[in-house]
Formats: structure tokens, sequence, C-alpha cells
């Protein structure tokens, strides 16, 4: 579960009447270091809980590492989310005597817990102590409550955080993602929200926050360990940019039969695609860059007018959304805390929110009204790559989905347009060699301070995707900007051998725009800039313009960014890597899945 954070970690464990607890600040092996340290026969037991953090609340130090412990040393507890009300929660311990040793959110739940425990009505009962603390606390929670006097069970639970549980045989797990069990167990129950679980070895008991039974639902995985693991390669992130072929024909499969475009959700007939007067788009970080390629789609072939946001700002802004917009919210995890919050407020107004998502299962598709699967696989590596390109397919039978039942294009068009999309995963596998190159081309830019990455139409957003990798994996600064606005400020930052990644258009495509940009290059080139240029092959205009040329098959305009995106990747990995950063998998002050605001 590192991926989902990696600033400390830690584990307790219950066994005969007591609790014992081992963590760190920094990544995992580091706990492994401090186990050994202690002596791993301290930490035995058949019921513990485990937790990697992404810091909130407190630096990533020792004392704010998770599982944290009661007063009394009695009750762990482990945290994912934010506790709003921590700061009354907290005055309110510390009157009556509690000291606390961390600085985080998370520590009065184990008070809490224990004086629950302790004292008044719950004392004594484990389930129902749980509950009173769950139901005071306010924010996003996913809490796990392990009790010294109850070494054979997990009282856990969770409000718009995920937590999944695994249905081993005589023995149960409990996740923030499949990927924490799968290894043990492919059986699995998805919890609703506010939902409390409790889990022995031999089942499991939900519960809602009254007390009540509950039920979940059952599902079973279709991933296995290997395509969670590296296959191979030195990084998941290489394993995944080489996955792009896969993960883009695996998206695309099915959706068209009969040269329809199928969605395959009741809630988006056709009739409603008819009824739609415009469209919403909503995401976060390289999700939101395939969304703005999502604008360029569906106004082009539907004729809608399509207006995107990055999620955190959406429902701060009031947006004009109605029963006649669709909304759009995409996210890999289908956990982002700032596009989920931007789907319930689409559904507050009355908007229609179709979710396109990699992951079964999660928070975003079960609160959206309809989801279209992007078939990514599971996405290890922190910066985004194959989840991306499959975003980028997703959003495109969007668009056809939409064109098709407004009427916008004839059935052949929709044909010949899917015919291209269907040729995509063909054309990204020769783009995989340009791996050498790109390593080549980070070699001898070494570690630079700056880089610019330029495009104009659908090779803006790639160019804000490529400046986007660099920034998160070689902590670089990068920028991305349409290559027309260079002359309205930009251009001023150009100086000798700074490096330039610029993505043509093709120049089969809208002429001027070919020639434009070849103008482009030329002016950065005359002020000492150096091009990295990434061009169609039979593009020889930009041949005198580029230090440095990467070719890619030929498709049409739209279809570009699938591929042009691909040695952008593999720049900013390597580049990473010249910068001393071995660890792409895992950037600095990042986490996978962001299920904070
Ligand atoms: O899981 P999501 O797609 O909602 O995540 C959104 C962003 O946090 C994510 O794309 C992030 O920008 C990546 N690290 C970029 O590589």
């Amino acid at each position: 579960m590192e991926y989902r954070g990696y600033d400390s970690a830690g584990v307790a464990v219950a066994d005969q009447g007591r609790v014992s607890v081992a963590k760190r600040a920094g990544k995992l092996a580091n706990l492994e270091d401090r186990i050994e340290e202690i002596g791993a026969d301290k930490l035995a037991g058949t019921t513990a809980i485990g937790h990697t953090r992404w810091a909130t609340h407190g630096r990533p130090v020792d004392e704010n590492a998770h599982p944290h412990l009661s007063y009394d040393g009695k009750v762990a507890i482990v945290h994912n989310g934010i506790i709003e009300n921590f700061a009354a929660l907290r005055a309110e311990l510390e009157r009556d005597g509690v000291e606390l040793v961390s600085e985080t959110d998370s520590e009065v739940a184990a008070h809490l817990m224990a004086k629950a425990y302790n004292e008044g009505e719950t004392a004594g009962d484990f389930e129902a102590s749980a509950l009173a603390v769950v139901n005071r606390l306010e924010g996003a929670f996913t809490l796990l409550f392990l009790h010294a006097d109850h070494p054979d069970r997990i009282v856990a639970a969770r409000r718009s955080t995920p937590l999944l549980i695994g249905v081993g045989d005589g023995e149960m797990f409990l996740g923030s993602d499949v990927a924490a069990f799968i290894e043990y167990t492919k059986e699995a129950v998805e919890l609703g929200q506010d939902n409390v679980v409790v889990i022995d070895r031999d089942g499991y008991r939900i519960l809602n926050l009254d007390g009540s039974e509950a039920t979940g639902r059952p599902f079973t995985i279709d991933w296995d360990l290997e395509a969670a693991e590296k296959g191979g390669y030195d990084s998941f992130m290489m394993k995944e940019i080489n996955e792009q072929p896969a993960a883009v024909r695996d998206t695309l499969a099915g959706h068209c039969q009969d040269g329809r475009i199928v969605l395959d959700e009741q809630n988006f007939s056709d009739e409603f695609l008819k009824s739609i007067d415009q469209v919403f788009v909503v995401a976060c970080g390289s999700a939101y860059h395939s969304g703005l390629l999502a604008k360029y789609a569906i106004e082009h072939w539907a004729r809608v007018p399509v207006q995107i946001e990055v999620a955190s700002e959406f429902r701060y802004r009031d947006p004009v959304v109605d029963a006649r917009t669709l909304v759009i919210a995409i996210s890999q995890s289908g956990e982002t805390a700032d596009t989920l919050e931007a789907v319930r407020h689409a559904k507050s107004q009355g908007a229609k929110v179709l979710a396109v998502c990699n992951t079964n299962g999660s928070q975003i598709p079960r609160e959206s009204d309809g989801v279209l699967y992007t078939h990514a696989g599971p996405e290890i590596g922190v910066a985004s790559t194959k989840a991306f390109l499959a975003q980028v397919a997703a959003n495109y039978i969007v668009g056809l989905a939409v064109a098709q039942a407004k009427g916008t294009k004839y059935p052949d068009e929709i044909r010949e347009i899917w015919e291209t999309l269907e040729e995509i995963p063909g054309k990204i596998e020769p783009l995989l060699e340009a791996a050498g190159q790109c390593e080549e081309i980070a070699h001898h830019l070494g570690a630079l301070p700056t880089m610019l990455f330029l495009g104009r139409g659908v090779g803006f957003p790639v160019a804000l995707e490529g400046a986007l990798k660099l920034k998160e994996l070689a902590y670089i600064h990068a920028e991305g900007f349409p290559a027309g606005e260079l002359k309205h400020g930009p251009i001023a930052l150009i100086e000798d051998d700074l490096p330039v990644v610029v993505i043509v258009p093709s120049p089969r495509g809208v002429p001027q725009l070919h020639s434009k940009i070849v103008s482009n290059i030329q002016e950065i080139r005359a002020r000492g800039a150096k091009t990295i240029v990434i061009a169609e092959e039979g593009d020889t205009a930009v041949e005198p313009y580029a230090n440095w040329l990467i070719r890619m098959p030929q498709t049409s305009t739209i279809m570009q960014p699938l591929l042009a995106t691909v040695p952008l990747q593999f720049l900013a990995a390597y580049i990473a890597r010249e910068c001393g950063n071995e660890d792409i998998d895992k950037p600095r002050n990042l986490a996978k899945s962001v299920t904070v605001e």
C-alpha cells in the first residue's frame, strides 16, 4: 500500500492482553529496519493493523506515524483522511488530562476510543465504543481500531474514504485498496458510506452508524498479483508505460458494436445524451489534462459546448449546471477527494454525472449516475501514464457516443473515427522503442534547472502533461504553453541552451497550424533554445530546426495526443534519474490517491 503514502509506516499487533507497535518515518524499508531492531518476536500475534502515511496534519516524523496508541496503551488506531473537528476533540481530551504525543488529527481517535471503552455507557463493549467514537467525528476517515482486550478482532469504519474487506478462508483482511490483500484472496466486499465493520478470522459484520445491520457488495477481483508487481521492469512506471498499448486496447474493447458506440450505462441513453446542452468535465492533475482533450473531441464531434474545471475549484465558484448538463468526472483512483466533492456538488445541482474511472468499487463511480471504466489495470507508479492514455481513449468514446446520439456525425464518419482509434494501440508500440533515444537526450541534458513544453490545438494538453510529469518526477521547474502564446510573454524566458519540447501537429491536418508551429520553433531556436521536436513520420519541414527529433507514427490530428505523450513520459523518467531520483515510482511529497481536499 506504500503508493498511497510513504512519509512513514507502522504496524500494531494485539496479543496476550497487550498491543505492540513499531513505526518509523520514511519509507517501508525504515519500518523493516525498526522491526529488526526491536525483534520481530515482539510483534508476534494474529491480529494486526498497519499504515503507510501521507502527511496532512503534522510533519513526517516518527511520533506522527501511525498506529497511534491510547493513553492506557490498550487501543491502537490507524487513520486515512482528515478529522475536521480534531481541534475541539483534542482540547476536550487535554481538559480531561490526556497527554497527546503527536501533532496529528488522528491521535484523538485512539484516546476517545479508550475513554469510551473504559467509562460510561459503552464501557467494556469494543463495538459500541467504536460506534460512539465514530459518531463524534466530522470529516473524512477510514479508521481501524485494535484493542488489547479483544485480540481476535478489528473494528473499522469509513466515511468518504475507501475501505474494502478481503474475505479469506480462516482469515480476513481490510484494506484501502484490493492491492493490500490480493496476494491472499480475490474475494472482496465493498462497504457503503458511514459503515462500521467488525472482522475476526471467520467472518465480518457490517453495521450502520446507529448500530443496525448493513450489507456490503461482494465482488471478485479480476486483477492478479502479477499485474500488481513489476514484471521484470525496474520500476512500476516503466512497466506501466510499456503496458499502454494494452491499456488503450482494453479500454476500447466492446464499445463499438455493429458500428454503434455503446456506453453500457442505462442512465446515459441516447435520449438523455441528445437532450444535454452542455458538458462539464471535472478532474485533477493528469486526469484534468485528459479532460482538456475531451473538450476538443466532444466540441468537434458533437458540437456541444464543453467546460472543464480543476475539480478543487468547481464547487466553490457556483458553476451553472442543471439537469441538461452532463458532468464527466475523470479519476484513475476513483477516490480523489476534490473530484468526489465536485461530483457531489454537480449532483446536488441536478446534473447527471458520468465517471471515467480505473478502479472498480471506488467511491466516485459509486456516487455517480454511471461509469465508463478504463481498463488500464492497476497503476502503482504515482505518476500517471497508462491510466492517462486510457482516460483519453475513454473520453473519446464518450465524445463519439454524444455525437451519435445528437446525430452530428453520420454513422460512417463515426465508424471511420473508431477505426483510427482502434489503430492507436498498434501505433503506440513502435513509440516504446523511443525509450533509448529519450534516455540519450536526458543524459545530454543532465540536471537542468527548467524546461518548457509547447503545443498547439490538441498538442497543448500534451505539453501540460509533459511538464507535469517532469515536475513530479525530476523536481524540475517546467511549464507547458500553447505555442501561440509564446510571443505574449513566455518568449522572454528563452535563453541559450534552454531545452524546449515542441509537439508538432500533423502537416496533413490543419496546414496553417503546422506552418505556424514551425515558425515558433525557428523563433525559439533563434534565441538559443535547444529543441526537442516530436513530429510525425514524413514531416521533413521540422528537421532543420530540431536539435533532437522524436518520430511518431502518422494518425489523425485528434488522435495524436495518444502517441505524442509517450516519449514525454520516458523523457521525464530518464531526466529524473539524471537528477538522482532513482525511485521514480514514489516522488517526494506525493501520494497516488489523494483522499484529502
Ligand atoms: O486518481 P486520480 O486520477 O483522480 O488522480 C488525479 C491526480 O492526482 C493525478 O493524475 C496526479 O496528477 C498524477 N500524479 C499525475 O501524474
